[in-house]
């Protein structure tokens, strides 16, 4: 038995010697390095008295509203909006009529101040208990201040379930931020799949950080109102400015985007994991301990444990800093969390692992750098069947602007490099098929410019593999 489990491994390792060197030898590995260069926007916010940011006229009305899944098999959505006035009520009234509202779910408020700003009545309130497959209309706001919007809910959890997600990250408040949003809104996409980096209000000093986060609200929600993003923090929402007298991480990001963390048993919504439809989605904090014995690292041993890829077949993670990016700007700061969870995620067979921060476009190999242990192994990433596809989509178009340089030679685990802004998108068909697009804001049109088909990492891999991951799967 033992032998013959040696055996086996033996076969496996110099299986993989030989993949490395096919790989090494043959033409397909040669990453790509665009270089379109397309003339963009100036990396400026739009004023906030553009009427993209404009204000609801009637007394009080809900504004920045926004929904996200509310619990873990999206049966559930919480629904959030600011009033300013006053803080008025917390009800939604819902229904699956337009205008005929036969519920109503009670929300909480609450209120915060940052530096010199006071905020306005932050409502979050939980719709739960509904249909799979139906279009719901709702209401938020009272009597002749109310607001009308709509949402459909995802199919019941199945392996061979469509859906259409959007990636975005870094968005920000400019001109090119609002091509990246109008281009994700002409895709089809049914929900966003966030990687952190939300307003970069933080930007701004004393009461113009609030005042620019609730400008982000209002620019959003021609998306948000009507469909789930699924968030996940970035550096730009820690905001810890002690200058100003505020020390408390995540304050204003905490207090405006809820996130449905208790349904998973995580103790933070800071990371919690959501399925829908065909995918199980996991979101991490880079910027929240990770390492072992923390509670973010036990959360995500379990987590996983979780996963059930016969009923959710897409494995797909979320996180700020990428693992992976061969861009000179915050080169190896994803190192760190690398070392820790890359085995995981190759023994957990990830489909992907989608990123920000970056801003620009970039695509990985399927590697890994698993076998590095410092004191010995190969000290560079190799390809790696059962490793996940690195994807980094910084580039929605905040004021900082693009990253533009990428080190050179482009190293061998990356597939596709370009610093553009846009969005990606991700066709899940079936419980094989993906399709996959990185859309480029070309001069104000979407153009589909990275466009791959990815076959499951469970579904497509043989029963013999399948069972060789158990074994191999130490945690
Ligand atoms: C929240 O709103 C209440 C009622 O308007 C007000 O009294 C309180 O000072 C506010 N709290 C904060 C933290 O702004
Ligand atoms: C490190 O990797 C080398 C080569 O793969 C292996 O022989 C050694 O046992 C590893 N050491 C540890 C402490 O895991
Ligand atoms: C999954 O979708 C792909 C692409 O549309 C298709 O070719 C394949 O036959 C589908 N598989 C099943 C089992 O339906
Ligand atoms: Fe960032």
């Amino acid at each position: 038995m033992l032998l013959a489990f040696g055996v086996r491994l033996l076969l496996y390792r110099l299986l993989f010697l030989i993949c490395i060197i096919l790989r090494s030898v043959g033409q397909g590995n040669a990453g790509i390095t665009s270089t379109f260069i397309r003339s963009e926007w100036p990396s400026v916010d739009i004023p906030l008295d553009n009427e993209i940011f404009s204000i609801p006229k009637v007394h009080n009305a809900p504004q920045q509203v926004h929904i996200t899944q509310g619990d873990y098999d999206g049966k559930a959505i919480i629904i959030s909006w600011v009033t300013i006035d006053e803080p008025g009520n917390s009800k939604v009234q819902y229904g699956t009529s337009k205008q005929k509202y036969d519920f109503t779910a009670d929300g909480t408020v609450k209120n915060y101040t940052f530096s010199t700003y006071k905020s306005g009545y932050i409502h979050h309130c939980l719709v739960d208990g509904l249909e799979y497959n139906t279009k719901y209309y709702y209401k938020v706001g009272v009597g002749d201040s109310s607001r009308e919007f709509w949402f459909q809910t995802p199919p019941n959890i199945d392996p061979d379930a469509s859906y259409t997600f959007g990636i975005i990250g870094d968005l920000g408040q400019t001109y090119n931020s609002l091509s990246t949003l109008e281009h994700y809104m002409q895709s089809g996409g049914q929900t966003v799949l966030y990687v952190g980096d939300l307003s970069y209000a933080d930007r701004y000093e004393y009461n113009k950080i609030g005042i620019r986060w609730d400008a982000w609200g209002r620019f959003i929600e021609r998306s948000t109102a009507y469909q789930p993003w699924i968030w996940s923090a970035g550096n730009h929402e820690i905001e810890y400015m002690p200058n100003v007298g505020e020390v408390l991480p995540f304050k204003s990001y905490l207090h405006r985007f809820a996130t449905p963390n208790i349904a998973s048993h995580s103790t933070s919504p800071l990371w919690y994991a959501v399925r829908r439809a065909s995918a199980h989605i996991v979101v991490l904090s880079s910027y929240s301990p990770f390492v072992k014995y923390t509670l973010q690292w036990s959360w995500l041993q379990e987590e996983l444990k979780r996963v059930d890829r016969r009923k959710t077949p897409w494995l797909i993670i979320l996180l700020h800093v990428p693992i992976y990016s061969s861009n000179s700007v915050h080169y190896m700061e994803g190192e760190s969390m690398r070392a820790v969870f890359e085995r995981w995620f190759v023994c957990y067979r990830v489909d992907f692992v989608f990123a920000g921060h970056v801003h620009a476009y970039e695509r990985s190999y399927r590697i890994s750098n698993i076998h590095y242990n410092v004191s010995s192994g190969d000290r560079y990433p190799v390809p790696d069947e059962s490793a996940p596809v690195y994807i980094t989509v910084g580039d929605g178009g905040n004021q900082e602007g693009l990253a533009g340089r990428f080190w050179d030679p482009q190293p061998d685990y990356s597939a596709f490099r370009e610093a553009s802004y846009g969005h990606s998108t991700l066709e899940i068909r079936n419980r094989t098929h993906a399709f996959y697009h990185w859309n480029r804001n070309d001069d104000g049109k979407k153009a589909e410019t990275d466009s791959v088909t990815f076959y499951n990492q469970y579904w497509t891999s043989n029963k013999r593999r399948r069972r060789l991951k158990k074994s191999h799967c130490k945690l």
